[in-house]
């Protein structure tokens, strides 16, 4: 059984005070959910007094990006290992900013990925295709091209070890979310990828929707059979829609059900 994980993308917002607030009003908020995993990605700043405040809760960490090398001469860079001693069980990797705007390529996302999972932290690999992109009717190929070279001679153990983000650049921040059976196209495509790529286990692999994910929307999605989650930018900076969208509903029902425990 996929566990549901909701996972709050912060980017690069939040002071230490900010983010103390804010995981306040959301320990509050939260506290009794069960049966799915809440997890917030501050920026690298704030990591490490948010994972203080986070004891005790049911709510894990995750850094926004790492660097694949383990110490060095690397300015402005953080290993793997200084993710984990921040507190982190999971990393953000190959986000469509860091893609656009940092030049990271499925090549440097492959050097992550590995780094990740040999430092003990689980990878969150982002992937998804641009509007031209998906225009042309190449939402498939390219998907095909990020996953494969990104997930190159990686190896698992288990398939908790790694959770895929399908993020369609067009959605992302512009309040346009992939369709419900738009999405659940690309994820049982991921789904039938991830099988030929890593082995059957793979299929128990999580692949959460972003883009534009808000209260309003969050139900509809996660009624999809292959959509086990969400990575959540925008609204996961207010705690109440943050709270919201943990506890989507299916069905009208609180999916918090014993078989997810
Ligand atoms: P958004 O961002 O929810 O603001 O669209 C999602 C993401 O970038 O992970």
């Amino acid at each position: 059984m996929r566990k549901p994980i909701i996972v709050g993308n912060w980017k690069m917002n939040c002071t230490i005070p900010e983010a103390f607030e804010l995981v306040k009003r959301l320990k509050m908020m939260v506290s009794e959910v069960k049966g799915r995993e809440i997890v917030i990605a501050p920026p690298f700043t704030a990591l490490s007094s948010v994972s203080h405040a986070l004891i005790g809760s049911n709510m894990t960490l995750a850094a926004q990006n790492l660097f694949w090398e383990g110490k060095g001469a690397f300015t402005g860079e953080i290993s793997a290992e200084m993710i984990l001693d921040s507190g982190c069980d999971y990393v953000i990797i190959g986000h469509s900013e860091r893609r656009q705007f940092f030049a990271e390529t499925d090549d440097s996302v492959n050097r992550k990925v590995k780094a990740a999972l040999a430092g003990g932290l689980i990878p969150i690999v982002c992937v998804g295709e641009t509007l031209a992109e998906r225009e042309a009717g190449e939402t498939f190929p390219v998907i095909e091209r990020q996953l494969t070279n990104g997930l190159n001679d990686v190896r698992l153990s288990s398939s908790e070890d790694l959770v895929i983000a399908y993020e369609p650049v067009w959605a992302i921040g512009t309040g346009r979310t992939a369709t419900p059976s738009q999405a659940q196209e690309v994820h049982a495509y991921i789904r039938g990828l991830l099988k030929n790529l890593l082995g059957e286990a793979a299929g128990d692999i999580r692949v959460l929707y972003g883009g534009s994910v808000k209260p309003e929307n969050i139900d509809e999605l996660m009624t999809e059979p292959d959509i086990d989650g969400a990575l959540v930018g925008g609204a996961s900076l207010k705690a109440d829609s943050f709270a919201r969208i943990v506890r989507f509903k299916v069905h009208g029902m609180a999916k918090d059900t014993e078989h997810y425990l």
